[in-house]
């Protein structure tokens, strides 16, 4: 295994070498895509020229699921909901001090290293039992290519591998080693579905932001320096070179970039609002424009976004800024004539699930919206335990899936209700 490894970081510079050609900016056509395969119609996906209009499963942790029969089990479960997207993760990349304790637990890992070759992707059986097994149950799978933050592998271990010690964030989607690095693993994921109408659509990564949870973001991404349009332009035309068929999203949480700035007062402090400033990174925008970013995504979690929510003198309450952030991206969607997903949402505490979700889900399914609340659980899983299989903190307890205290499961029918509810209007609404 250790010549493995060694030879895993010798080839992908090679690869990484010839790989570098730019792509043409290639546009998708409808009329050419295959037979079950998702396209749009300005504000609205279609499947095989119908609408669809559907409630969608965050469930990050499946591909990470070692038994075929709970893989079955929890695409039955979303079937009997509803659901008819799931979004998960298409990365899993673990760095060299790991992979001894990798190989002896069978922790499943995708990229030993963040130079991708053949030989480093060990468990992608793992991920295509996953998109096979969604198919049988009638779900489509999105994608996404890497994270912003640290879990499982992300952005960081590039930046650490690749540019070293000391690096901002950003330079994850400036230095041209990296941007080599991120590709080749794209290509790799890609060449391997592309062909799959099991595929809803790719995303570029998880909640592009210029910092992580780990490493800060450096001087040159700065609103207005367009670091993650450009990176997006770049990745999107890329992707659609490898892939004429498949949907193309960002997979961020949609900030945006105004001009005019929003501010609010807190604690005697007028503060000018991230999430509408551009410090973040994106500008939804513009990013929605972009030729090969067929459709918008974004989030959405004042809790944890504004701990002023809860300032005695607050203006807004969770309910009602999460309203005003659905309306912004509407109006930007209807602007571009292109669909949107409000990607992933949450609020801790079943109270709170059950009294504002209703409110956000009707909002959303007012305004042509897809739904896919963060996230959906599943409960009596044969596996158990979590951190051989499941790294970090979010284990199998007693069969439920991983719980960080958004998840929702079959059991809690105050919340469970509202996306049955959702989306039995949602599959009415389809063709
Ligand atoms: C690998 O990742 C672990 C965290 O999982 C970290 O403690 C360690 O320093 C990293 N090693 C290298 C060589 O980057
Ligand atoms: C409350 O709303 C007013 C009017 O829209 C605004 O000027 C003020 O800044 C808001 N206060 C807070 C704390 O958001
Ligand atoms: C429910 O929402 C309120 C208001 O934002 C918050 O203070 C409380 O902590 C939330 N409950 C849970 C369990 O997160
Ligand atoms: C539902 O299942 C979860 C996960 O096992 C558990 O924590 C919870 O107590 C159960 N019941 C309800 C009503 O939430």
């Amino acid at each position: 295994m250790r010549t493995l490894f060694a030879a895993c970081i010798l080839s992908s510079w090679l690869l990484a070498l010839v790989s570098r050609a730019e792509p043409a900016t290639i546009q998708r056509r409808n009329s050419r895509v295959p037979q079950g395969f998702v396209t749009t119609n300005g504000r609205t996906f279609e499947l095989d020229g119908k609408p669809f209009s559907f409630v969608g499963a965050n469930s990050y942790w499946l591909p990470l699921l070692l038994t075929e029969s709970d893989v079955k089990k929890t695409f039955k479960t979303m079937q009997e909901a509803g659901v008819k997207v799931l979004r998960t993760w298409g990365f899993n990349a673990i760095n060299a001090t790991e992979l001894p304790g990798a190989l002896e637990s069978g922790l499943t890992y995708y990229q030993a290293c963040p130079l991708p070759h053949a030989e480093s992707l060990s468990c992608l059986q793992r991920l295509d039992r996953v998109i096979s097994t969604a198919g049988e149950y009638g779900i489509k799978v999105i994608v996404a290519f890497t994270n912003n933050w640290v879990g499982y592998g992300g952005s960081d271990l590039y930046v650490n591998w690749i540019a070293g010690a000391n690096q901002p964030h950003d330079v994850f989607f400036t230095d041209p080693r990296i941007i080599a690095s991120y590709q080749s693993y794209v290509k790799t994921i890609v060449e391997r579905y592309k062909d799959s109408p099991n595929i809803f659509a790719w995303e570029l990564m998880n909640e592009a932001r210029c910092l992580s949870d780990t490493l800060p973001a450096g001087p040159s991404c700065v609103p207005g320096s367009n670091t993650l349009l450009t990176w997006y332009r770049q990745q999107s035309d890329f992707v659609r070179s490898l892939d004429p068929n498949h949907l193309i999203t960002t997979g961020g949480e949609g900030h945006f970039f105004w001009k005019k700035p929003v501010e609010y007062w807190f604690d005697h402090t007028l503060v000018s609002d991230y999430n509408f400033n551009g410090q973040a990174g994106e500008d939804f925008d513009h990013d929605l424009l972009l030729p090969n970013i067929d459709f918008g995504t974004y989030h959405l979690y004042p809790q944890s976004w504004y701990s002023e929510l809860d300032f005695p003198g607050s203006n807004w309450t969770v309910e009602s800024w999460g309203l005003e952030w659905i309306d912004d991206h509407v109006r930007a969607a209807n602007k571009a004539n292109k669909p949107v997903i409000l990607e992933e949402f949450g609020v801790g505490g079943l109270q709170n699930k059950s009294t504002i979700y209703p409110k956000w889900v009707q909002r959303a399914l007012d305004t042509k919206h897809a739904i896919m609340p963060w996230q959906f659980g599943e409960l009596g899983l044969a596996e158990d335990g979590g951190n051989r299989i499941i790294k970090y903190a979010d284990a199998i307890n007693h069969g439920a899936s991983p719980n960080d205290g958004n998840t929702f499961y079959i059991n809690q029918t105050a919340v469970w209700d509202i996306f049955t509810r959702a989306a039995k209007i949602q599959n009415e609404r389809s063709g």
